[in-house]
């Protein structure tokens, strides 16, 4: 990363850091903005919703994606699926009442594309798969991990209209 950034010849103005981000140590209201993508839900949505508050100067902005039920009915393989590996999912209205309730104004949401799921991340993993699985045919918790991705990659295909990634924009007063 540290190269990237000389490549480009903005190193001066990026400072890298490696912590925790459920205990930040920085100064309160350091920062215009905090921009957080697949990584809330690590801590839970709410729980990075008010971890991140107390940093932001005043009007600043959190920037977070979540992933999110996009259908009030979704379908029972990937409620299924979700109920195992993200229970706490919830959709666009309950998490835009949780950013409200965490003393946030909503600026804007919208869910990302197919296209970044795909593109840079399932599309190079699922190739990959076959080629795992051999190697690792018998190490059975290695199986798993890609047995897991594959099953990830299959509810997704067939039930990208039911959840995706949304991004929500949000202000401090
Ligand atoms: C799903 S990845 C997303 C990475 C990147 N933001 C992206 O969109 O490609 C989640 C990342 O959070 C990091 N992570 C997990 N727990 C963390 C913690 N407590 N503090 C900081 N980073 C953490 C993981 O190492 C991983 O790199």
């Amino acid at each position: 990363m540290s190269e990237k950034l000389i490549q480009k010849g903005i190193a001066d103005r990026v400072q890298i850091v490696n912590g925790d981000m459920s205990s930040l140590d920085f100064h309160p209201a350091t920062f215009d903005l905090i921009w957080s993508e697949v990584a809330a839900y690590i801590m839970g949505f709410k729980n990075a919703l008010s971890t991140g508050k107390p940093f932001l100067v005043k009007h600043g902005y959190l920037a977070v994606t979540e992933l999110t039920w996009l259908r009030p009915d979704p379908l029972d393989q990937a409620k299924r699926f979700f109920a195992e590996e993200y229970p706490a999912m919830q959709d666009i209205e309950s998490n835009l009442e949780a950013i409200r309730r965490a003393g946030y104004n909503v600026v804007g949401h919208f869910t990302l594309p197919e296209s970044a799921w795909w593109d840079h991340y399932y599309t190079p993993i699922e190739k990959k798969l076959p080629e795992l699985r051999k190697k690792h045919k018998d190490n059975p918790e290695a199986l798993a991990v890609v047995e897991l991705h594959e099953m990830e990659i299959d509810i997704y295909r067939k039930y990208s209209d039911s959840y995706g990634y949304v991004f929500y924009v949000t202000q401090i007063d």
